[in-house]
């Protein structure tokens, strides 16, 4: 059985999608990963990753969703029976479920602490605090397990009653007021930054290019954040894709998407930065960047209090557009393969996930290092469902480039990229060759045992592996008679 759904006007594809890409990984990862890896240098691999590699896999995901219009683990199944193709293509509607499962339940705990936040800024406990106070209100919060069960609890209720509601009225509508709201907010914390911080200071750090700052280690992290920050990889842009319109052209709104997330990470990153350089304090802080530097900037500033809080509240708005689009693709999956009505799908995607999401509370107290399970595992279970995640997520992207590559036709494609034939031959060159290359070199790091073998592996693997799928995998060739 298809959806059959499709968004009520032809641009909702892109506010979903941009309600997607923009969350926490634009707001906390990008800033705190630019400020560890020594600014424009990581900005400018960044940008080149989601330009070479971001935007073709985001054109091929959203393909996958329009073309067969269904959730990804049965819309992959239909193309693998339409196109004479190994039933093995399905795994990237499996991988990308398990993904969904997986980031959802620590996503919802993180974007918990910004629930925390915006309470502490709005009820002005912050105001006047110093570095230590405020360090360790981070360091007690973190520490107690039903207060962050109690916030993770809270964050995944909200998103899942507003994918309970169906994509019109929970998730069109949610996101109609949302991202207007969020954008407004994002300009006001801005221009406070500039009338408060050091936006020079800024604004040299985030867009001053030395590439000898950059790590092979900032290589990597540049790329895997320009494939986070999409979402890409895990049938969110898929499910989302399976209601686009067929009329909207795919090439300008994958541009589009791109061009709005980028732009957001680095209109937050400058008025972070601002702030933070204002308040004289340092970039390298870390995950603690946006939870512990950043609330001590407003603490000291006038009207900081008030700010500090609408600027949580963009942080919890931009993570509820995102974790919906984490329910979705597995909720919608339920509902097409079982018949269960849309509340029971969400609510049983919601509840495993907040069990789940359990351990990554634990991550921090009870079960923090020196505890069994770091002894058994070797990390705590936050790191290790972020290893896997950090597995799962290119592997995914890895095979729908793959799979829009080598097994879809040209007019299939042409049809669906409306775009000349010089751009199709782009794409398909990106798609086959260079974004599988890159990938298997992020996806190749993010195991640590491989790590110094790897660059002597990529160049071979990805050359047979692009082919190998391209041959073995499809039993019909994939031109056209
Ligand atoms: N793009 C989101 C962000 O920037 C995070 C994310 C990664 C995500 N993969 C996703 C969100 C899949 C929704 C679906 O915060």
């Amino acid at each position: 059985m298809s959806t059959h759904n499709v968004w009520t006007h032809k641009g909702t594809f892109l506010l979903a999608a941009v309600g997607s890409a923009v969350g926490l990984g634009n707001l906390w990862r990008f800033p705190y990963l630019t400020g560890e890896n020594g600014g424009g240098a990581f900005i400018l691999v960044y940008a080149l990753t989601i330009f070479a590699v971001g935007i073709p896999i985001l054109i091929a995901e959203t393909m996958l969703g329009r073309a067969s219009r269904r959730s990804p683990i049965m819309g992959m199944r239909h193309l693998t029976r339409t196109h004479h193709a190994s039933r093995a293509w399905e795994s990237i509607g499996w991988l990308g479920a398990s993904s969904a499962f997986l980031i959802l339940s620590f996503y919802s705990v993180i974007a918990g602490w910004a629930i925390h936040y915006t309470w502490q800024m709005l009820t002005g406990s912050l105001t006047g605090a110093d570095a230590e106070t405020i360090g360790a209100g981070f360091d007690a919060l973190l520490a107690s397990p039903g207060l962050l069960t109690l916030y993770h609890t809270l964050f995944i209720i909200a998103s899942g009653l507003i994918v309970g509601m169906g994509i019109h009225r929970g998730i069109e509508s949610s996101l109609r007021i949302m991202m207007p709201s969020l954008f407004v907010i994002l300009l006001v914390v801005l221009a406070y930054g500039i009338a408060n911080g050091d936006i020079g200071a800024a604004a040299s750090f985030l867009f001053t290019f030395n590439l000898a700052d950059l790590s092979l280690e900032g290589w990597l992290q540049a790329m895997g954040q320009s494939f986070f920050t999409l979402s890409l990889g895990m049938g969110a842009i898929m499910a989302y894709g399976a209601y686009m319109s067929s009329e909207a052209s795919l090439t300008r709104t994958a541009i589009a998407i791109a061009v709005v997330d980028t732009a957001v990470a680095m209109v937050a990153g400058l008025a972070i930065f601002s702030l933070v350089f204002g308040a004289g304090l340092g970039p390298g802080q870390g995950p603690g960047l946006m939870f512990v530097t950043l609330p001590l900037a407003f603490a000291e500033m006038p009207f900081g209090a008030l700010i500090g809080g609408v600027f949580f509240i963009l942080v919890l708005g931009a993570a509820i557009s995102s974790s919906i689009s984490l329910i979705e693709p597995v909720a919608a999956f339920l509902v097409e393969r079982f018949d269960l009505t849309r509340p029971q799908a969400v609510t049983l995607m919601v509840v495993a996930s907040w069990a789940l999401g359990l351990l990554t509370v634990t991550s921090f107290n009870v079960w923090a290092e020196g505890t069994l399970f770091h002894a058994l595992f070797g990390r705590s279970a936050f790191d290790l469902i972020e290893l896997l995640t950090n597995i799962f997520m290119p592997l995914g992207g890895l095979l729908i480039a793959l799979f829009a590559g080598w097994a879809l036709t040209h007019s299939e494609v042409m049809k669906e990229m409306r775009t000349s034939e010089a751009w199709f031959t782009v794409w398909r060159f990106l798609v086959r060759f260079v974004a599988p290359a890159a990938v298997a070199f992020v996806f190749l790091r993010s195991i640590p045992q491989v790590e110094g073998y790897l660059i002597p592996t990529i160049g071979a693997l990805v050359i047979v592996g692009a082919f190998a799928a391209g041959r073995t995998f499809l039993v019909e060739p994939s031109q056209e008679p």
